[in-house]
C-alpha cells in the first residue's frame, strides 16, 4: 500500500487528500487562508500563506497514518496568478491572481495596439485581464523599481513546488494561461517575452503535468515528516479537474463549479480557436483543450447569503426552490462581481439583479442566482458549440456539484445529461492521479483515469423547464449588451 498527496492550491483555501494506490481518498484537510481585495477590482494572496497552509495541513492529513508510505505529490492550483520572485527566490510582492481586474489598460493595449491576430500567433490565445502576461505589463507602468526586480515568473502552484523542491518548473497546461506559451508548439514565446519586457532566464522550465520535476529536498522533508519523495510537475486546476474527473478526450466535456465556473472541453489535437474568446490551452495529459471561464459561479452564492443574506446555511436558502418553479422565475441576474472573463472579456461588467416586483422574494433571488450562473456557462458551451465542437458527455465537478437544485437547473438550461463523478474534488485528486502516473504506479493518464473515475450519479433536465429556459437565456443574454456602456460609464 502506498499514499499520494494531491494538492489543489484554490482561491479561498488550500484542500489536500491523501489517495491510495487503489484510488481511494483515505483523508482530506482544508486550510483557509485571506484573500485581499486592496482595490475595487484587485484580487491578492500571500506566497507565504499556501506554504504555511501547505506545512500545516499535511501535518493534519497524515495524523495517524504511516508517512514512510507516501510515495509523491502532485498539485493543481488557481491559474493565472502573477507570483514574482527576487534573485533571492523571495516574492517580490503579494500574488496578483486570475481573477483581478486591474490590468484592464495592458489588457487593451495588447488586444488592439499589438492586436488579437498577432496574440494569437503567437500564444493561440489573446489576452484577457488575469491573465499573466497583463499583469506582467502593470507592474511594468505601475511598481517599476519592483519589476526591475524580477528574477523568476512563477504562478502558484508552482511556487509551492518550488518550496518542496527547490526547483522552478512549470507544467504546459498552467503555462498556456500566461500568455506567455507558445501553446500549440509547447515553448516560451520569444515575442511574447520581448513585449513584456521579460528575459527568458526568468520563466521557470517547463515539463509534462506528470513528469517528476524532483524530489522534496531534506529539510523539506524533515518539516512535513515524509520522505524525500518525488514531486511531479502538476496542472493548472481545470486540467487537474479534468484529469480527476476523467475528462481526457474530444466529445467530453467537465463543468467545474467553484469560486470560477468553468467549461472545459478536451481535444486530441491542437486546433486554432477561431476569435479566441474561449480559452486555448494545453491539456495535462499532454494533448490540448477549449476552455471558457466565468470569473463568479459558487462564489455568487457565497456573496449573496453570506454578505448579503447574512446566511451560512446554503441548503436552507435552497431549500425552497422546487423543480416545478424551474424556468418560472421573472429575476435575472448577471454574474459579474468581479467583472466577466468569457466570452465578453469586460472587467468593468458589474453583477446586476434585474426584473424586481413589488412581489420577488428571497427565493425568487436565490434562484436567480443560480440560474445566472448557469446562463453564463451556457453562453460558453453555445460557443463551443457554435465553432463545431461536440459534447457527447458532461461531467461536474467543485463544491456547486454539492447542490442538487443547482445540477437539476444547469442540465435543464444546457438541456443535457450532467454526471457527477464519485469525487467531486476534481483538481486535488488530478494531482495524485498525476503523482502515481509520474512515479510509474500507471504508465499514462488514461490508464489512471480509467482504473479509478467512476460515476456516481446522473442529474436529467427537466422536460417542462428546458423549454421555459430556452427563452430565458434568450432574454438573459440582452441584458449585458444593453447595459454595457453604463458599466464602463460608471468604472
Ligand atoms: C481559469 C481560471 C480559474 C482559476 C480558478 O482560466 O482563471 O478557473 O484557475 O482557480
Amino acid at each position: 500500500m502506498k499514499y499520494y498527496i494531491g494538492a489543489d492550491l484554490g482561491t479561498s483555501s488550500l484542500k489536500l487528500l491523501l489517495v491510495n494506490d487503489k484510488g481511494e481518498i483515505v483523508n482530506s484537510v482544508t486550510e483557509e487562508y485571506p484573500l485581499y481585495f486592496p482595490e475595487p477590482a484587485w484580487s491578492e494572496q500571500e506566497p507565504s500563506d499556501w506554504i504555511n497552509a501547505f506545512i500545516k495541513g499535511v501535518g493534519r492529513l497524515l495524523d495517524g497514518f504511516d508517512k514512510s508510505l507516501v510515495a509523491g505529490i502532485g498539485a493543481g492550483g488557481q491559474m493565472h496568478g502573477l507570483v514574482a520572485l527576487d534573485k533571492n527566490d523571495k516574492p517580490i510582492r503579494r500574488a496578483i491572481l486570475w481573477n483581478d481586474g486591474r490590468t484592464w489598460a495592458e489588457t487593451e493595449y495588447l488586444n488592439e495596439s499589438i492586436g488579437e491576430d498577432k496574440l494569437s500567433k503567437y500564444t493561440a490565445n489573446i489576452a484577457f485581464a488575469g491573465f499573466t502576461a497583463p499583469k506582467i505589463l502593470w507592474m511594468r507602468n505601475n511598481e517599476p523599481e519592483l519589476f526591475e526586480q524580477i528574477n523568476k515568473i512563477m504562478l502558484p502552484k508552482d511556487y509551492l513546488n518550488y518550496y518542496l523542491t527547490g526547483v522552478h518548473s512549470c507544467d504546459y497546461s498552467d503555462a498556456s494561461g500566461m500568455l506567455l506559451l507558445d501553446v500549440e508548439n509547447k515553448r516560451w514565446s520569444d515575442e511574447m517575452l520581448d513585449l513584456c519586457g521579460v528575459k527568458k532566464e526568468c520563466m521557470p522550465k517547463l515539463f509534462e503535468s506528470f513528469e517528476v520535476i524532483g524530489t522534496v529536498l531534506p529539510s523539506v522533508a524533515k518539516i512535513l515528516g515524509i520522505g524525500e519523495i518525488p514531486v511531479v510537475a502538476g496542472a493548472g486546476d481545470n486540467a487537474a479537474a479534468a484529469i480527476g474527473t476523467g475528462t481526457l478526450f474530444s466529445g467530453k466535456g467537465n463543468i467545474s463549479l467553484g469560486t470560477s465556473g468553468t467549461v472545459f472541453l478536451p481535444y486530441d489535437s491542437f486546433v486554432s480557436a477561431e476569435n479566441n474568446s474561449i480559452h486555448n490551452f494545453c491539456h495535462a495529459n499532454g494533448r490540448y483543450h477549449l476552455m471558457g471561464c466565468i470569473l463568479s459561479a459558487a462564489s455568487c452564492n457565497k456573496w449573496f447569503y453570506e454578505n448579503v443574506l447574512e446566511q451560512d446555511d446554503y441548503n436552507f436558502e435552497q431549500s425552497k426552490i422546487s423543480v416545478e418553479m424551474l424556468g418560472n422565475n421573472h429575476v435575472y441576474f448577471l454574474p459579474y462581481l468581479m467583472g466577466e472573463r468569457s466570452p465578453i472579456n469586460d472587467t468593468s461588467a458589474r453583477g446586476v439583479f434585474f426584473g424586481l416586483r413589488a412581489d420577488t422574494s428571497r427565493t425568487d433571488m436565490v434562484q436567480a442566482v443560480l440560474e445566472g450562473v448557469a446562463f453564463a456557462i451556457k453562453e460558453n458551451v453555445e460557443i463551443a458549440k457554435a465553432m463545431g465542437v461536440e459534447i457527447n458527455k458532461f461531467t461536474v465537478c467543485g463544491g456547486g456539484a454539492r447542490s442538487e437544485i443547482w445540477l437539476k437547473i444547469l442540465a435543464s438550461v444546457l438541456n443535457t445529461t450532467l454526471k457527477v463523478p464519485q469525487t467531486e474534488e476534481g483538481p486535488g485528486y488530478g494531482g495524485a492521479m498525476l503523482a502515481m502516473v509520474g512515479t510509474g504506479v500507471f504508465d499514462s493518464v488514461e490508464e489512471c483515469a480509467q482504473r479509478f473515475v467512476s460515476i456516481k450519479k446522473s442529474v436529467q433536465p427537466d422536460n417542462e423547464a428546458v423549454i421555459k429556459y430556452e427563452k430565458r437565456y434568450k432574454q438573459f443574454k440582452r441584458i449585458y449588451p444593453a447595459l454595457k456602456n453604463i458599466f464602463k460609464e460608471n468604472e
